[in-house]
């Protein structure tokens, strides 16, 4: 018997605290390593030596209830190479959305300069890639913190276009990225999702912050306009229905609005779960799903060819995870 875990053996997280192989909000602590010296090769040893251990039935003690770990027969199987990279480096963002996420980090300050991570990314790209540790199906995400605002970003889309690893990117769309539309033409597994929650300039400002919905609103256009038509629906508008601000139907219905005429065709509509988490005892409100279905219904009721979102918050029980990471 063996034990195993795929973020261990197949993933990397670059994060504002270190890098690390671990997936958990609760033990991520644990295994940040400083973006001190050679970062790689004291990630690759670290990692070896846990992975090592696993591959004999141990188990270093941050690891013994997490979800993520599995008891295998054989861990010979599983490779090691990387396959997914996530990269987080830095905690500033051009707006401040009250619900976010990493609000104790970022302390909620508006930047508005293009800025640095704590490292470069793109150096240590190529570096895994001479390396040869990087496996073929590599994705590269980018779901924590603002990734447009990032000085190498461009560079770091131009790499993954050239070695063909797909890209998924959230962004909150204020600036615009001009090889976003890049990657999503020539690799239909990548993905832009943005984050508008409004469908007003007047509750857009309550939730960002910032006066900026009809800069995210001709940006989203322009990408659109930009990217081959085949792969439109790689575009994606989140809504994330937060309680006393957007959870209305007439708001919703001109964010609907609004999106299908600059050309939307993909919807996620989402919820906020660390309010649904304090507030209702891992459940979700009742109010809550209802506009969350209503966005569904009124989605396909204006075109049953626009999609939406192959994750679906209410149906995959968003919630009890997100609670298991939060807690
Ligand atoms: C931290 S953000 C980073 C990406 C980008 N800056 C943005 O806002 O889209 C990662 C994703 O989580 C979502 N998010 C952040 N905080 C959330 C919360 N409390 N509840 C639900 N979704 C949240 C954002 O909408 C975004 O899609
Ligand atoms: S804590 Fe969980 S996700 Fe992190 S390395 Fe251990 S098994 Fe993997
Ligand atoms: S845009 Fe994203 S990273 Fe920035 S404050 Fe909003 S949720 Fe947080």
């Amino acid at each position: 018997m063996a034990k195993h875990c795929e973020y261990l053996n197949n993933g990397i997280t670059f994060h504002h605290k270190g890098i690390t192989f671990c997936n958990t909000v609760w033990n991520a602590e644990n295994s940040y390593i400083e973006y001190k010296g050679n970062v790689i090769k004291n990630f690759i040893e670290k990692r070896n030596k846990i992975i090592s251990l696993m591959d004999n039935d141990g188990c270093i003690p941050y690891c013994t209830n997490c979800l993520y770990l599995k008891q295998v027969e054989n861990s010979s199987i599983f490779h090691n190479k990387i396959k997914n990279i996530e990269i987080y480096h830095w905690n500033e963002c051009n707006c401040a959305c009250y619900y976010c996420s990493n609000r104790n980090v970022t302390k909620l300050k508006i930047t508005n300069k293009k800025i640095n991570g704590q490292i470069s990314i793109l150096k240590n790209l190529k570096e895994l890639k001479k390396a040869g540790l990087l496996d073929d199906n590599l994705e590269i995400h980018t779901h924590g913190g603002e990734p447009t605002l990032l000085k190498e970003f461009g560079d770091i889309i131009k790499f993954a276009i050239k070695h063909k690893y797909p890209m998924t990117i959230l962004s909150n769309g204020i600036l615009y990225e001009k090889n976003i539309p890049k990657i999503l033409s020539r690799m239909p597994e990548s993905y832009l999702t943005i984050s508008l929650d409004a469908g007003t300039r007047e509750t857009y400002k309550k939730i960002k912050r910032v006066d900026k919905f009809y800069d995210v609103i001709k940006n989203v256009k322009r990408y659109i306009s930009e990217i081959d038509d085949k792969f439109s629906y790689n575009l994606l508008m989140k809504y994330i229905i937060l309680k006393g601000v957007n959870d209305n139907k007439e708001e919703i219905d001109k964010w609907i609005d609004i999106c299908v005429s600059i050309g939307v065709k993909n919807f996620f509509p989402s919820i906020e779960f660390i309010y649904e988490i304090n507030n209702h005892n891992n459940s979700i409100n009742p109010n809550i799903i209802e506009l969350y279905n209503y966005i569904k219904t009124k989605v396909k009721e204006i075109n049953p060819k626009f999609r939406l979102s192959k994750y679906d918050f209410v149906e995959e029980k968003i919630l009890k995870y997100q609670s298991y990471n939060i807690r």
